[in-house]
């Protein structure tokens, strides 16, 4: 059933910045453990779709081992082709059931997003025990999960949708039904004689879903599973597999013991956390203090805006990021972030190959906006058509465009 959705509806999966190895190895050093640097290490992504995460991880660090595994064959041969074609060595996308999973290879991180609270008890038990039994001894596991109590009325509009739509057999069906549920609903509850705390609450949340895309509504509240857990009951169910806390791998984690922590999720209705664990025997040396680790995010997102981006003459950009644009609109840059493209970047992308300078990308999108491929419009967001605008407004947008994409660190 789950495998079945995934295939009709695949997840968009995207690199995730936070669930990066060497992020989670800074994490880990600066609360005082040894973990292995990503240059040596083995990568295991549990539900890892069609690799979206691990395949750029993989791409920029070739001599580290990344496996991926994902119950949905049609995500799973998707992620397969993409490595087939960018040839590289050093992954193995498998499709095949967390629960099915028996090896005794060692992992020095195990990743696992979106999945935890998505799934049902043997699911969860499973990816723990897999962390347990297959997490090196320096290793660090990555779990993120939907919390309470943030998803206490996030899961109330949950059960009103799947109720309002249990009549409906086909998943289109209930898809085309939600919209105007949505509306009914959003009357009843901004009418002045039903108002209340909880129809303010409820409201709040119909605004948020209502911008969720149909792979979210599919994915979040049609699914079969849904179970947000506290911060508390996921700490004893990590302990259980003899796992110990280590920190949060957001980046705004508040740092405090697990009660302080529990504490500020009630006092801050948190819905979402991203735990890092590890064995419960991996020593801890000098924990710094909570202020480095705050200095380190610092760092890190300033490090990925870069306000003085420098454009070569013949701009290259890795052969990852060319190859992604080829496919849909967002690359991942060589920060692990994922990167929507404009019309005229995406059209840019696959000739900065370091072969071409200015005058010939100008070239190539003047072509694509003569044939009528690719649309440029003027101030007022009129389509410039006129062959003289074309060629002076071309080398604007293309300078304009080599600037963005060199300040999101998508060219080197
Ligand atoms: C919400 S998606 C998250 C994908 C990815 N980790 C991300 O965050 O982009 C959940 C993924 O887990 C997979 N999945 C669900 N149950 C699974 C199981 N028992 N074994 C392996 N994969 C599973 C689904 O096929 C789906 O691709």
């Amino acid at each position: 059933m789950i495998a079945q959705s995934y295939d009709d509806i695949p997840y968009e999966s995207n690199a995730l910045k936070q669930t990066h190895p060497l992020h989670l190895y800074q994490l880990a050093s600066y609360y005082g453990f040894n973990p292995t640097p990503i240059e040596n290490a083995r990568v295991l992504e549990l539900g890892c779709a069609s690799g979206g995460n691990i395949i750029p991880m993989a791409f920029h660090f070739p001599s580290t081992l990344f496996t991926g595994l994902d119950l949905s064959a049609k995500q799973i041969k998707q992620g397969n082709q993409w490595i087939y074609d960018l040839q590289l060595k050093n992954i193995a996308l498998r499709c095949m059931s967390i629960e099915d999973f028996h090896d005794n290879e060692k992992f020095d991180y195990i990743i696992c997003h979106g999945l935890y609270s998505w799934v049902d008890e043997p699911v969860r038990d499973k990816i723990l025990q897999i962390c347990h039994d297959n997490l090196s001894d320096k290793g660090v596991a990555y779990i993120s999960y939907n919390t309470f109590p943030g998803w206490v009325i996030g899961n109330t509009l949950r059960d009103l949708i799947l109720f309002a739509t249990k009549d409906r057999r086909w998943l289109e069906d209930k898809i085309n039904q939600i919209d105007s549920l949505f509306a009914i609903y959003q009357e009843g509850l901004t009418q002045t004689q039903t108002q209340t705390e909880y129809s303010w609450l409820l409201n709040e949340e119909l605004k948020i879903v209502s911008e969720h895309s149909v792979n979210q509504l599919v994915h979040e509240h049609l699914s079969e599973n849904h179970c947000p857990l506290y911060f508390y009951q996921f700490i004893e169910q990590a302990q259980r597999f003899h796992l110990n806390y280590i920190g949060d791998a957001t980046f705004f984690d508040e740092g405090g013991d697990i009660a302080e922590r529990q504490n500020n999720d009630f006092i801050q209705n948190r819905r979402f956390r991203s735990s890092l664990l590890c064995h419960a025997a991996h020593e801890k040396h000098n924990s710094t203090q909570h202020e480095n680790i705050k200095q380190y995010y610092q760092q890190y997102l300033a490090l990925s805006d870069n306000k003085f981006p420098i454009v070569s003459k013949k701009p290259h950009a890795s052969l990852l990021a060319r190859y992604q644009s080829q496919l849909q609109q967002h690359v991942t840059n060589y920060f692990h972030e994922n990167i929507l493209l404009t019309p005229v970047a995406q059209a840019l992308m696959p000739f900065l190959d370091g072969q071409h300078d200015l005058p010939a990308l100008c070239q190539i999108i003047k072509k694509l906006i003569i044939e009528g491929t690719l649309e440029i419009v003027d101030k007022n967001l009129q389509p410039i058509s006129n062959e003289s605008e074309i060629e002076e407004n071309t080398i604007k947008i293309c300078q304009e465009t080599l600037y963005l994409l060199a300040s999101r660190a998508l060219l080197d």
